[in-house]
């Protein structure tokens, strides 16, 4: 038997949503999580001070009994963002970091930014302050094709938005390409990127091949198998600014498998489980806790969670195929192979 002891990791990219469902998926990141980036994606979205005072509180009410759980808020930035009621929230510690949406680009992102000349007054605001921007990294113009949206995005969006705004401390989120990777790498530390375990595990055949899996569906879309190679490479590298975000994204199974599939994968009960056994065949379990519980913390400016977590090799793990909330059942993402760690 194998074991290993890390510390306690965070989540900096879950999605946890609201009422009945975020009661029912929250246990399932406070079981192994201390911290998470909470994505403020609502219907409506979290855009002020006030609205993330609010939903915090309502994830507060719904932490389970004895679990020690610190979700760390942010604002979803628009064209209308108030720098001075942003900046506050933020000098309070209430908000954490502001996620920019394109327009269009996902889940409930209407709302998201379509101009991005309007939102250079907070993003300047935010490089003064020290806020850092987490970036949905895809464009939305229909003539590109979803597989190039997020290389695109880098040419055409990141990298200016960064050359004008000195300072501006970036997550590109849920990284999903060789691209990605290799654009964190060239810059500087004022740039990190979180990935999935999705991404680390699965390519686009896995979802096309042999019949569409929608619970293999995510945004951005799965990749060729050389952008999953390259990601694996970033995350287990040791390279503090790669780090995890589960990007865990509840939808109900029936929201799942349906005629239009929402995108996102429900990875919060599983992550570790998963992620530890693609660290061991990429023989580099020594780097699980840097991407899982170190790098994340450094890139925030955080101190480390001082608990600990073990993690033991046996058995193939079983988990529920699915978890009953209030809003429905939603599937638990199965990877499609055995997976031998388990959090104990
Ligand atoms: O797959 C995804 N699901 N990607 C996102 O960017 C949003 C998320 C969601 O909110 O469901
Ligand atoms: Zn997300």
């Amino acid at each position: 038997m194998q074991q290993i002891t890390i510390r306690r990791p965070d989540d900096w990219h879950l999605h946890l949503r609201d009422g009945a469902m975020l009661q029912g998926v929250l246990p399932e990141t406070t079981r192994h999580f201390a911290r998470a980036i909470i994505m403020p994606n609502l219907v409506p979205p979290v855009v002020t001070g006030a609205d993330a005072a609010a939903y915090r509180d309502r994830i507060l009410a719904a932490i389970p009994d004895g679990a020690d759980f610190t979700p760390l808020m942010t604002l979803y930035l628009t064209e209308d963002t108030d720098p001075d009621d942003l900046a506050a929230a933020h000098a309070s510690g209430l908000v954490t970091a502001v996620k920019l949406y394109p327009a269009g680009a996902t889940t409930n992102s209407a709302s998201g930014v379509r101009d991005f000349d309007k939102v250079r007054p907070v993003l300047e605001r935010m490089a003064e302050i020290g806020c850092p921007l987490c970036v949905h990294g895809e464009v939305t113009d229909p003539d590109i094709d979803i597989f190039d949206r997020e290389a695109v995005f880098i040419d055409r969006v990141l990298d200016p938005v960064r050359r004008a705004t000195p300072g501006l401390r970036v997550v590109m989120e849920h990284i999903t390409t060789r691209d990605g990777a290799d654009y964190v790498a060239s810059n500087d530390t004022d740039l990190g990127a979180t990935i999935t375990v999705q991404h680390l595990v699965l390519d686009r055949n896995d979802m096309l091949v042999g019949g569409m899996r929608p619970h293999y569906y995510c945004l951005p879309i799965l990749k060729r198998r050389e952008h999953r190679d390259a990601l694996l490479k970033a995350a287990t590298s040791g390279d503090p600014r790669y780090f995890l975000g589960t990007d865990s994204a509840p939808h109900p199974t029936h929201a799942k498998e349906s005629e239009c599939c929402s995108a996102g994968c429900f990875t919060a009960p599983n992550a570790l489980s998963i992620l530890a056994d693609t660290f061991e065949k990429a023989g580099a379990l020594d780097k699980l806790e840097g991407f899982t519980s170190l790098h994340g913390p450094a890139f925030y400016g955080l101190p480390v969670n001082e608990d600990t977590i073990t993690l033991t090799r046996g058995a193939p793990v079983t988990w529920p195929a699915r978890i009953e909330t209030g809003d429905g059942p939603v599937t638990v993402f199965d990877p499609g192979f055995p997976v031998h760690w388990s959090v104990t």
